[in-house]
């Protein structure tokens, strides 16, 4: 059997062989199919890109239906329980392989390198009104950066681009953490080089005076919840990262525009609705009533469903089991109960079953994240300094694939055709 696709153009009675690879036809090939010699050629229709590759990608796996998360082949269950360090992962994901000993203790080192952030950064955040969002601040200093490192703008330089990974994959938990010591009205911490990659970060967030000690499960509970955010394919954040990267901008200007599609409430701002439902709900009493609303189609169970995973998602598993070593430090969050109760009745009732809604990663990370004291608006922050290393590599494969060009799909124009321009005492 050829892998081919035959199609008949009914408009013209014309046949055509399209070549099959990889489970796809390349949708430049139905531009042969024309009705008039000089007509554009057929085209896809895909809005939100739902059934289009615009990528062959060698770095995360999903396997939607069956609950499988992969970064370069590792199942993410064994990354998350076995990785000590969120910075194992970061390597993996950008250079393809787990380190060996040595080229983990010399990325470390080089990583450390650029944690720091130059004092001007300081003063440009404190210009930030004490109550803005942590997230616009993140967004905006990611921004800022390019204009300290100009060079980075030489994308096709592999020295360079590997510094500006460097300096991201440091910086980011600084400002993070300088963003949220902004709103709360306290002195900036500065990043503590001994400690790993998550207890530097906790340690810049919660150290008052010199007398914070980061509690290793705590500790542990961040770099394994670093882990399971670190790369998720071709999602919305990663494909704005591509698109603007393919214009060849440096990667800090293309990573704020990625934190920004993050911030979206349909894509890394679920957690803190899932907070907010909770508390709506109350109490356990209230859960059947709250479900049969949402059957109703009065508002969504947020934290459940997913465009991809049409199964448990597997991140989240993980992240159930996590949420009672947090408790034993942190004491329960009140709302896990109702939280269990939802998803024991959602997981049997026939509505979601039929519409095979699970527990996505937002179901659970935002009672950890509560938890251990951050605030919800500062969830979002948290998805975006790991979900930096995924960016980059997502970005680094986009402009080095020979086969990609700037991002530019095409429209169909609904609009009106041609008409004359009218002086304004003549417009109706
Ligand atoms: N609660 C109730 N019904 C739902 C839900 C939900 N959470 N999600 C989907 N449905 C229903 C939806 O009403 C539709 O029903 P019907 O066929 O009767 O019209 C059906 O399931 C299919 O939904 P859809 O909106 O076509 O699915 P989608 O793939 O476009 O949406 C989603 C995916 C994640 C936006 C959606 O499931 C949702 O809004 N979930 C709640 C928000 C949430 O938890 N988002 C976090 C996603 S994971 C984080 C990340 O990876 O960024």
């Amino acid at each position: 059997m050829p892998d081919t696709l035959s199609i008949t153009d009914n408009r013209t009675g014309k046949k055509y062989e399209i070549p099959v690879e990889h489970d796809a036809i390349k949708a430049l090939e139905l531009r042969k199919i024309k009705v008039k010699e000089d007509d554009f050629g057929l085209m896809t229709y895909d809005p939100a890109l739902m059934n289009t590759a615009s990528v062959k990608s060698r770095i995360t796996f999903i396997d939607g239906d069956k609950g499988i998360l992969r970064y370069r082949g590792y199942p993410i269950e064994q990354l998350a329980e076995k990785c000590t360090s969120f910075l194992e992962v970061a390597y993996l994901i950008l250079a393809g392989d787990l380190p060996a000993k040595n080229q983990l203790e010399q990325w470390r080192q080089n990583v450390k390198l650029h944690t720091f952030v130059h004092e001007n950064i300081k003063k440009l955040m404190e210009g930030f009104r004490y109550d803005a969002h942590p997230m616009g601040m993140f967004i905006s200093t990611i921004a800022a950066l390019s204009t300290f490192y100009p060079e980075a703008k030489e994308v096709m330089n592999q020295d360079v681009r590997q510094k500006q990974i460097f300096r991201l994959i440091g910086k980011v938990p600084t400002i993070a953490a300088f963003t949220f010591r902004h709103t709360k009205g306290m002195p900036y911490n500065y990043p503590d080089n001994e400690l790993t990659y998550a207890g530097n970060f906790l340690s810049m967030m919660f150290k008052i005076g010199e007398s914070y000690k980061v509690n290793p499960v705590l500790e542990h509970a961040l770099t394994v919840l670093f882990i399971l955010h670190a790369d998720h394919e071709q999602n919305c954040s990663a494909n704005v990262m591509r698109s603007v990267g393919s214009s060849h901008i440096d990667p800090y200007s293309a990573c704020a525009a990625a934190a920004a599609a993050l911030w979206g409430p349909l894509h890394g701002g679920a957690n803190e609705a899932v907070l907010q439902m909770l508390d709506e709900i109350g109490s356990m009493q209230n859960v059947p009533s709250f479900i049969k609303s949402v059957k109703d189609g009065k508002g969504r169970l947020m934290g459940f469903g997913h465009r991809v995973y049409k199964n448990y998602d597997p991140r989240a598993k993980v992240i159930k089991r996590l949420a009672y070593e947090v408790f034993e430090v942190t004491g329960k969050n009140p709302n896990l109960e109702i939280a269990l109760e939802l998803e024991r009745i959602a997981l049997e009732d026939e509505y979601f079953v039929k519409r095979k809604l699970y527990p996505n990663v937002d179901f659970y990370s935002g009672l950890i994240y509560q938890a251990m004291g951050f605030p919800m608006d500062f969830f979002p922050v948290l998805f975006a300094i790991p979900r930096t290393a995924g960016w980059l590599a997502q970005w680094q494969e986009h402009i080095l694939d020979p086969e990609q060009k700037i991002s530019r799909p095409r429209q169909i124009y609904l609009g009106p055709s041609e008409r004359n321009w009218l002086p304004i005492e003549k417009r109706p």
